[in-house]
């Protein structure tokens, strides 16, 4: 079976309603980035910060997968499937994707912030005041700018071992993610899901699909099938 790698972004759940970061100004429902999503940010304003994380894991909840999430399932009869997402919701597991890494964290989870291996799981709100069993503060488990990104390596290593790579809904600014397509072999084919291109300019073998995720899915599993010869 051939291996599909697959970098996902705030685009493959914009059709479940959940909205993109750089669509309107620079702001992310409201909020400046870095007012909701660094370090520096939560320890301004923790309240302001968990409230806007309880805020959007009620949203995910809410949401549902769309025919982009449910078409990298159908891939799975066919191709070896492996996603890399920089989404915090969980569309794709309850889509029913076997293999999801998640880069930037987990919307439904929540760790100490003297801890980071104290994680569990909640779909409830957390507030100032909320502490794990060792006496910190809980936090969202989710990847702020200016941290480490602990699961860029395991993700690296799977794009290493790409034998096509897709790109569906990320407008491929934010690093390290955006260096990911880089380990994939020379020569490797990329397709790319997304109604606005996002440049590429650095690698052979792109193939654009400028459609949303939910049509354009599907399109490159028609391409994907005739290429591979399944019926
Ligand atoms: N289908 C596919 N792609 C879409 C759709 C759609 N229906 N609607 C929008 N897009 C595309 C946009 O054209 C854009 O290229 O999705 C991309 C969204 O880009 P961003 O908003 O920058 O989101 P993303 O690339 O996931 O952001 C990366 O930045 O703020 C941080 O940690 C956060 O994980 C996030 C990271």
């Amino acid at each position: 079976m051939k291996r599909i790698i697959v970098l996902t972004g705030a685009g493959i759940s914009a059709e479940s309603g959940l909205k993109t970061f750089r669509g309107s100004n620079g702001l992310w429902e409201g909020h400046d980035v870095t007012e909701v999503a660094s370090p520096q940010g939560f320890a301004k304003n923790p309240d302001l910060v968990l409230r806007f994380y309880n805020e959007r894991r009620a949203q995910a909840l809410q949401a549902h997968p769309n025919a982009g999430h449910l078409g990298l399932v159908e891939l799975e009869k066919h191709f070896e499937v492996h996603i890399i997402t920089q989404n915090i919701d969980d569309l794709h597991e309850r889509a029913g994707s076997s293999n999801v890494l998640h880069l930037h964290g987990e919307i439904r989870k929540v760790r100490s912030t003297t801890d980071p291996s104290y994680i569990i799981e909640t779909d409830g709100d957390i507030h100032v005041g909320d502490l794990a069993p060792d006496g910190g503060q809980l936090r969202p488990h989710i990847v702020w700018f200016g941290e480490q990104v602990p699961m860029i390596v395991p993700a690296a290593q799977l794009m290493s071992m790409a034998d096509i790579a897709v790109v569906v809904g990320t407008s491929l600014v934010v690093y390290p993610a955006a260096g990911l397509l880089d380990y994939a072999p020379s020569g490797t084919p990329i397709f790319v899901v997304d109604p606005h291109k996002p440049q590429i300019s650095h690698l052979p073998n792109v193939e654009y699909i400028v459609e949303p995720a939910s049509s354009g899915i599907p399109l490159l599993i028609e391409k994907l099938f005739q290429e591979h010869k399944i019926q």
